[in-house]
């Protein structure tokens, strides 16, 4: 039960014609039991309805008690002080007990027979796969989930780097001082070195640039040499991101990059040409956009070639025809809001009425222990030493409280990789984070292993449980009603989550159902507790938080050993 639309209900034939949406945004959750389970504040309503608030909580009062459905969910309606305070009765809170029973709760339907896109991680190849695609990687795979979870048809897309002028200039660094063994051997690694003397060396002797430029023309243009080794780049930088992939749990319904687009972009050119909104300018294509307060959108070079806001809108085009998206939403971080925002604006000015429909998800940045990552490499061999370090440490934990533990080693890397992401999840996207390893990994703070912990807990008791009866269920203490209430609100967060396309939501939610959950366990014996109705009646607790921590870890990207 939502206790908010509950006492919505009742409120809306004295309120109308307010609509049962805005009465439930005027109700409030007390932070203490004492003063309700929801309450209205009658003040702003004294204002539209001309009376003092006290009297407008008298009236209210008396037209629910009135109500005689009412008494069935609340055992008790008060009006103090203007405000009109409504309590759960006992029936009720044990009714939702039960509906928390089952496995996809928290789940619904709002995003039936809609399509959303979500572009996420979207790595450059042939350059190193860093912390910032790390952070579009959980963040894009959580939104998803999450959709999931309420219904929605989900379509991933990794847009991978892989076109452009850099690609030039790696074929010729290749055919220059490339080594074919090293690069199968080094990957990335060693392309982002030849990568990095291409730079170097096109400085002293500016001659290596126009090749680049004609490599590129050739590929462009289908040369075989050039666009097997191109094709050969992108295997070897694929199978590196998938290794980060597979450790976090991420996967792609399309792979469709940049390139996929190059075919589709002369459609764009033409459409913007006869919408008359391409204006030549200082050498290049553009659309201007001063009249939105931006920098012109560049779409052709004064080559020709294409670049990636061109291709980008040609993805958003195909993106439309191919999914009939009711939202494309953008991953990235927050320094490339400009780049979205022109070229939804282009899309807008085409004509198109689903440029409304484009979304950018922007993002802030990382820094570990302190130190900005552009100044050290964050590279692909720092996020795996990230995860092996994060595993190791986890692995020395258990090896201390729980040595005889299976799987030891499984567990480890699911709690190490698992905090990683649980911190990067933890505050809202936008904020800048910094990184230390021990607090992120610290079973006792607000951490991921504290999450998983609590939740091996919660399978721990049921194990050992067995069977119970779910007839005759008994509250005995607030702390019940307490925790219950928490679980209860799991649907909201899930929906507030995806319409603020914000992860930490449930993040910080399921923090708060471990504090409430440990609260309760440690006021409550559950195997021992007094007779069987009371014990029934908070292993049914026990269930229902495993569930909520369950589906909850699962939408951030955890997963959920039953031993830790
Ligand atoms: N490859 C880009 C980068 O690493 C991110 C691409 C994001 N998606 C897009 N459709 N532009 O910065």
């Amino acid at each position: 039960m939502n206790e908010k639309l509950a006492a919505a209900r009742f409120l809306q034939p004295s309120l109308a014609p307010t609509e049962l949406v805005s009465i439930c945004d005027m109700l409030e959750y007390p932070a203490d039991r004492k003063l309700g389970d929801v309450a209205l504040p009658c003040f702003k309503l004294s204002k539209v309805l001309r009376k003092a608030p006290q009297k407008i909580a008298e009236e209210l009062c008396e037209a629910v008690k009135a109500d005689p459905d009412s008494a069935e969910i609340f055992e008790k309606v008060e009006n103090v002080n203007g405000y009109l305070n409504f309590y759960v009765s006992d029936k009720a809170v044990l009714q939702d007990l039960l509906a928390m029973d089952k496995e996809d709760f928290g789940s619904s339907e709002v995003g039936k027979g809609k399509t959303v896109v979500i572009d996420y991680s979207s790595p450059n190849i042939a350059k190193p796969f860093h912390i910032g695609h790390l952070r579009s990687t959980v963040i894009g795979q959580s939104i998803k989930n999450i959709h999931r979870f309420c219904g929605y048809t989900c379509v991933g897309v990794n847009h991978l780097g892989d076109w452009g002028t850099q690609f030039g200039k790696l074929i010729v660094a290749y055919k220059k001082w490339g080594n074919r063994e090293e690069i199968e051997k080094r990957g990335i690694k060693a392309l982002t070195e030849i990568y990095v003397r291409f730079h170097e060396e096109a400085e002293k002797d500016p001659a290596l640039e126009e090749e680049a430029r004609e490599a590129f023309s050739k590929m462009e243009k289908g040369d075989e040499e050039c666009i097997s080794l191109w094709k050969w780049f992108v295997e070897i930088s694929i199978a590196e991101f998938k290794k980060v992939y597979a450790l976090i749990g991420a996967d792609f319904e399309s792979w469709n990059g940049e390139s996929f687009y190059f075919d589709k972009t002369e459609d764009v050119v033409k459409a913007l040409k006869e919408k008359n909104l391409l204006k030549f300018d200082g050498g290049a294509y553009i659309v201007p956009l001063d009249e939105y307060g931006m920098p012109p959108c560049l779409i052709l070079k004064s080559d020709g070639s294409t670049i990636y806001a061109t291709r980008d809108i040609a993805a958003a085009f195909y993106r439309k025809k191919t999914y009939d998206f009711d939202k494309c939403i953008y991953v990235t971080s927050a320094g490339q809001s400009l780049h979205f925002a022109q070229f939804f604006k282009v899309i807008e000015l085409m004509g198109e009425e689903w440029a409304k429909d484009l979304v950018h998800v922007p993002f802030g940045t990382v820094s570990i222990g302190g130190e900005k990552l552009a100044t050290r490499t964050g590279n692909v061999v720092l996020l795996e030493d990230l995860f092996r370090e994060a595993t190791e440490k986890t692995l020395a934990v258990i090896n201390e409280k729980n040595p005889t533990l299976e799987n030891k080693e499984e567990v480890a890397s699911a709690v190490g990789v698992g905090a990683v992401i649980f911190h990067d999840l933890s505050n809202g996207r936008i904020k800048d984070i910094n990184f230390i390893l021990d607090d992120v990994l610290n079973f006792d703070g607000n951490t991921g292993p504290y999450v998983q912990y609590t939740y091996a807990r919660c399978s721990g008791i049921l194990e050992k449980a067995g069977t119970w009866q779910c007839e005759n269920w008994v509250l005995t203490s607030d702390a019940e009603r307490a925790i219950i209430k928490t679980l209860g609100l799991f649907p909201e967060k899930v929906d507030q989550a995806r319409r603020e396309l914000e992860p930490s939501v449930i993040t910080r939610y399921l923090l708060d159902v471990c504090a409430e959950f440990n609260r309760f366990y440690h006021d409550c014996p559950v195997l021992k507790a007094d007779n069987e109705a009371v014990r029934a009646t908070r292993l049914g607790i026990v269930k229902a938080t495993a569930n909520v921590l369950c589906n909850g870890l699962h939408l951030i990207g955890l997963k959920t050993p039953k031993n830790i």
